[in-house]
């Protein structure tokens, strides 16, 4: 595990973005798997600005999201599909057959899943993940719990991640409860993987799940079990690990 402490946000995001599209250009077709909420804004505004001056070519990857609220539109504006259109795809030149993400409205669960988990196997499997992490540790919205969920599944929204993300939602009420996610399956299979986290209140679950005891009740925790794992904190969210 490799872990990078930098000043700030900006940073954080500009490092990212780096190592990002690094992967890019040395693979074009890379698999990038993507994570939306507030932590990748900066990589990706970063990204955008890479291609726009002719650092980075996005023709030839393919991406798949970790995950998406259960039983919300494509188009509505709390959807992964729109965050992911509005901050990174509609401003690059990723082909939109290029682009996967879970598909919240399937009426078959259960058969999405097992498409997304086949169509990622299909694609030869993910060079580069990107995470970030939640307060409670999850990653994806793999949310504690007594086992690792290994592949691509519904989840129940846990209560602090539902309080967290109504940040978005005018009203808590309107918070999807469930979500498909990738498994801890699918996301330790990934060749490569970089998590980001920023600020103090990401402090103990960065602390945890590097220096703590590898368990299913802090999700990130078996990262630590993974052979390439890139950690980029800024000075707050690394301030418990010194
Ligand atoms: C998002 C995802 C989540 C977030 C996590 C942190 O696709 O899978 O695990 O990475 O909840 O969210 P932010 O970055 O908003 O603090």
């Amino acid at each position: 595990m490799r872990i990078i402490i930098v000043k700030d946000y900006e940073e954080l995001s500009k490092k990212a973005a780096n190592v990002i599209s690094g992967q890019v250009i040395l693979k074009p077709n890379s698999v990038l798997g993507l994570a939306t909420g507030s932590t990748p804004l900066g990589t990706y505004k970063s990204l955008v600005k890479m291609y726009k001056e002719g650092v980075v070519d996005f023709s030839k990857t393919i991406t798949y999201n970790l995950d998406e609220y259960y039983g919300l539109a494509k188009n509505h504006i709390n959807s992964y599909n729109y965050f992911m259109d509005k901050n990174l795809f509609s401003h690059i030149n990723i082909l939109k057959e290029n682009i996967h993400i879970p598909n919240g409205e399937a009426h078959d669960i259960e058969a999405e899943c097992v498409l997304y988990e086949q169509s990622i196997e299909k694609s030869g499997g993910i060079d580069l993940q990107l995470l970030g992490i939640g307060r409670n540790g999850h990653i994806g919205f793999n949310e504690p719990d007594l086992t690792f969920e290994a592949l691509t599944h519904m989840v129940k929204l846990d209560k602090d991640t539902i309080e967290v993300n109504s940040r978005f939602f005018e009203n808590i009420d309107d918070v999807p409860k469930k979500a498909i996610s990738m498994g801890i399956k699918t996301i330790m299979r990934a060749r490569k993987i970089l998590l980001l986290a920023s600020g103090i209140e990401k402090a103990e679950a960065v602390y945890k799940s590097i220096k703590g005891k590898i368990t299913p009740d802090l999700p990130a925790s078996v990262l630590q079990l993974h052979p390439d794992v890139i950690y980029i904190l800024d000075e707050d969210a690394a301030s418990l690990l010194s």
